[in-house]
């Protein structure tokens, strides 16, 4: 394994954290780590907010169905997609993705909660002023872990194929 593969096995969804702040250097390199995610023309349709404000991760928290959690992070990523873009959701997962993987290379814990597709996306949109052009994709509250749950995975097998589906045993 190399240190990606180490990272990328290493991270769980976090749902409980230490309330420490984390630091500015983790903050710049998700941004840009999500930045770097690759984009269906390169259109990079993509706005990434950070919300580190103890009242405002409260509201948005308020607003999702499972994400009251997001209250105690000591800081939420929110990532929006420019609906013009063919495939910004595609782009904003990616985005997503690769904010989560940077972030676990710190140490710091974070879980996807949903957005697009949810009734609150338009309400958090509205909460943070962010222009109509743009929806909300993910939330990813950040934080240093205070309890890690693993869940259980798929047996790989039965998620893969090579060359052909047919010569799956
Ligand atoms: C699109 C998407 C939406 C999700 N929404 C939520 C959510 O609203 N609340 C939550 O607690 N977890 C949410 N999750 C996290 C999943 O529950 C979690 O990834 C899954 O249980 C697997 O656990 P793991 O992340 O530890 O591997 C979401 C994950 C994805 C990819």
């Amino acid at each position: 394994m190399n240190v990606a593969t180490i990272v990328i096995k290493s991270r769980h969804s976090v749902r409980k954290y230490k309330p420490e702040p984390i630091s500015e250097d983790a903050i710049k390199d998700a941004i840009l780590s999500g930045c770097s995610a690759p984009s269906s023309m390169n259109l990079q349709p993509w706005l990434i907010g950070v919300v580190k404000q103890k009242d405002k991760l409260k509201k948005i928290a308020d607003y999702t169905e499972h994400g009251k959690f997001i209250a105690d992070s000591a800081a939420c990523f929110l990532i929006f997609g420019e609906k013009k873009a063919i495939f910004y959701i595609e782009d904003c997962c990616a985005v997503t993705e690769n904010i989560i993987i940077a972030l676990q290379a710190y140490g710091i814990g974070t879980c996807w909660v949903a957005g697009d597709k949810k009734a609150y996306a338009e309400d958090i949109r509205k909460f943070l002023s962010v222009p109509p052009e743009y929806t909300l994709v993910s939330i990813v509250p950040a934080g240093i872990p205070a309890e890690i749950s693993i869940v259980k995975k798929k047996d790989i097998e039965s998620l893969t194929f090579f060359e052909s589906y047919r010569d799956k045993s």
